[in-house]
């Protein structure tokens, strides 16, 4: 008789890239005989992989283990773990002040996890926050051959080398270091074979990536050879590393989806520069425009930080006018919170109230532009790869080029098809349309 499967429960906070750690974390446990379950209450181990790219989720991390302490105690033998930022940043803390972790492990020390697993099993706590030398990605064995849905995201390049003066990122996944481009296009193949028709290329800076001699823009130009993969994506970039030849592909290539993140901040130049961003609001407009030469139809989205230590209301004013020439489809953007250990809290803080009331002007703005790019869209014809049955009985659901999600009314199942939809009508989040051929 084979043992029973022991069970794991990930929660994954923050951005993309944990979210293709855990799954990692997941497949590297799953070869010690772990099974992933949605239910937190049958775990015998639980994960939280953290982000420690604003103060909020930090203070998530603890409340989150506050509440793990009556499972705990109810069963004794259950192991908790800590991975991801907050893991890396405070990790000898986390073990200090929470007694219930058994594991703390950094984003770069998960290969690790295999033995780490046995010696809590054993009633010792480990901790790796280490930067170790070999690469993790390489070290862990290949990657299940189990069939997946039709989307994933694949990391290409972690850290980051431009410390801009707000981000902890250089300080939890450490300077910026790309995989080979042989390894991708082979795990990008697997994934395929898997039943994956679009990937998204990750990175802190992706489009820094320089694992193949060409970039990232050759790093596409050898994946697009795959068959069967239909639909590239990469997030998230860095203004200064949109090279010509990247810039190039949005208009030749056409596996390369219309949609880019290309994060800028601030339209102040004076915040700018204090951010340590190295291009002023001009340099990324000209960008801009050189992307949408290449490929006009092409639907933008930012990063906005609103009270940078010395941002007067003439700063905040010119970020909402950059914001008004570029036209996003879409734009994410947060209040500054000091980071320990950045160069940028060292500075006094803008006061809460000016923050919260640029950051609402900010969000209406952009809230206005995405609706009139989704309204825009009503009566064009889009390609959607289908993902999911939709919220209704009939309805399928998927992502356009543009990454809007869309839904239609189909009697088959249409789970991993790209096809044909005129749109009939936006709402707030979503796209209806109808199927062009039935
Ligand atoms: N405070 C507020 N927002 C931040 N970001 C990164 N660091 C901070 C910080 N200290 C935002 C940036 C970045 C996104 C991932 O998070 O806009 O692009
Ligand atoms: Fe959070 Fe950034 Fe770490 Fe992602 S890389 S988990 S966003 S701190």
């Amino acid at each position: 008789m084979t043992d029973a499967k022991k069970k794991l429960f990930i929660k994954t906070y923050g951005c993309q890239m944990n979210v293709y750690d855990s799954e990692r974390m997941a497949e590297t446990l799953g070869a010690q005989g772990y099974e992933q379950t949605e239910d937190q209450s049958e775990a015998d181990m639980v994960l939280l992989n953290t982000c420690h790219i604003r103060e909020k989720a930090a203070e998530k991390l603890y409340s989150d283990l506050g509440r793990l302490k009556p499972l705990k105690a109810e069963k004794p033998d259950l192991k908790i773990g800590v991975a991801g930022c907050v893991a890396q940043a405070e990790g000898e803390e986390i073990v200090r002040r929470m007694p219930i972790v058994d594991l703390v492990v950094g984003p770069q020390s998960y290969h690790r996890l295999p033995q780490m697993e046995a010696q809590v099993q054993t009633g010792v706590r480990a901790l790796d926050t280490d930067f170790p030398q070999d690469d993790k990605f390489e070290v862990m064995k290949a990657r299940p051959k189990a069939k997946r849905g039709p989307t994933a995201f694949l990391t290409v390049q972690e850290g980051c080398d431009k410390f801009c003066a707000f981000c902890v990122v250089p300080y939890t996944r450490g300077a910026e270091v790309s995989r080979p481009a042989e390894r991708i296009v082979a795990e990008a193949q697997g994934l395929v074979e898997a039943g994956v028709r679009e990937i998204t290329l990750l990175g802190q800076n992706v489009n820094a990536y320089h694992g193949d001699a060409e970039g990232l823009a050759g790093l596409c130009a050898k994946l697009v050879k795959i068959d069967g993969l239909e639909r590239i994506r990469y997030t998230t970039s860095h203004p200064n590393d949109m090279d010509d030849a990247l810039i190039a592909a949005h208009g030749d290539e056409p596996k390369l989806m219309p949609y880019l993140h290309l994060p800028v901040q601030s339209g102040s130049d004076k915040i700018l520069k204090a951010m340590n961003r190295k291009h002023t609001a001009e340099d990324y407009l000209r960008i801009i425009e050189r992307i949408r030469a290449a490929r006009p139809d092409i639907l933008l989205s930012s990063d906005f930080i609103v009270g940078f230590p010395g941002e007067t209301d003439d700063d905040f004013e010119q970020t909402m006018q950059l914001i008004d020439a570029v036209g996003y489809g879409a734009a994410y953007s947060f209040k500054y919170s000091a980071r320990p250990g950045t160069p940028a809290a060292e500075k006094e803080d803008v006061a809460q109230d000016v923050m919260d009331e640029r950051l609402q002007r900010l969000q209406a703005l952009v809230t206005t532009q995405q609706h009139a790019t989704q309204e825009a869209m009503v009566g064009r014809e889009v390609s959607v790869l289908f993902e999911k049955p939709g919220r209704e009985p009939g309805q399928w659901g998927g992502k356009s080029e543009y990454l809007h999600a869309v839904h239609v009314e189909a009697e088959g199942a249409l789970r991993g098809q790209i096809r044909k939809v005129r749109i009939t009508s936006a709402a707030r989040n979503s796209l209806a349309g109808e199927l062009v051929e039935k």
